[in-house]
């Protein structure tokens, strides 16, 4: 899979994917992360990427021209599944979402920055709008990054247990059970004796019973 990141804040997203799987998931050539400075793509003497709102009000305005030209750049040079922007109005991110994405071949993620893109930019190229919660971030980098680590876990070979992303919180519907390793005793909190039973099908059922009561008491809303 081939993720390309537009943001004016290239340096924001180096870190998230230079360690542990992500960097892993690159080596291994499971996924190619390329980030583009929008700034590099301006025409303005001064290489602005942003402008006062028409109409007036608080804020600037991300500019289209380096935007686009950046986006038209790189459907030249191949097809892209999605051209996804991240902002807090857009559909609230999910595990359905990301396993769907993770199926695609090449995305576009375009972070944010300031009072938002112009409207047009949205228009004419966007075809999937992302919010990762509820709460507004002073860009869409990490929106980015978020997107980004949630699709590539998933994609085959990147995780080295193969059936650890299926039992995920969220992969059936419901919350992930407690977990537990040593000691069986710390200082008096103990394992439950289900675990150390021995017994795969108690045990399988004791999980089910603890995602399911898990479910109901905190995110209620995933049972309906
Ligand atoms: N940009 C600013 N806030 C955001 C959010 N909640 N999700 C995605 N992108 C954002």
């Amino acid at each position: 899979m081939r993720i390309d990141i537009l943001t004016v804040l290239p340096q924001l997203l180096e870190s998230p994917f230079n360690d542990s799987i992500m960097k892993r998931a690159k080596e291994k050539g499971q996924v190619e992360i390329h980030l583009h400075n929008i700034r590099s793509y301006s025409t303005h003497r001064q290489k602005s990427v942003d402008d006062y709102q028409y109409g007036g009000g608080a804020g600037m305005v991300m500019t289209i021209q380096p935007i686009a030209d950046c986006i038209e750049k790189l459907k030249s040079e191949r097809d892209y599944d999605e051209i996804v922007y991240m902002t807090p109005d857009g559909s609230l991110l999910d595990q359905a979402t990301c396993n769907e994405m993770s199926l695609m071949k090449n995305i576009i993620i375009l972070a944010g920055h300031y009072k938002g893109v112009d409207q047009r930019v949205r228009d004419i190229f966007i075809t999937r709008e992302i919010s990762i919660g509820s709460y507004v971030l002073s860009g869409g980098e990490l929106g980015a990054a978020v997107l980004t680590d949630a699709i590539v876990r998933l994609l085959p070979g990147v995780l080295n247990d193969e059936t650890s992303a299926l039992t995920d919180s969220f992969q059936d519907g419901l919350l992930a059970p407690p977990i537990y390793t040593r000691p069986e005793n710390y200082n008096g909190h103990i394992v439950p004796d289900v675990l150390l039973s021995g017994h795969p099908i108690k045990i399988e059922e004791w999980r089910n019973e603890q995602s399911y009561a898990l479910t109901k008491k905190r995110r209620p809303d995933l049972l309906s």
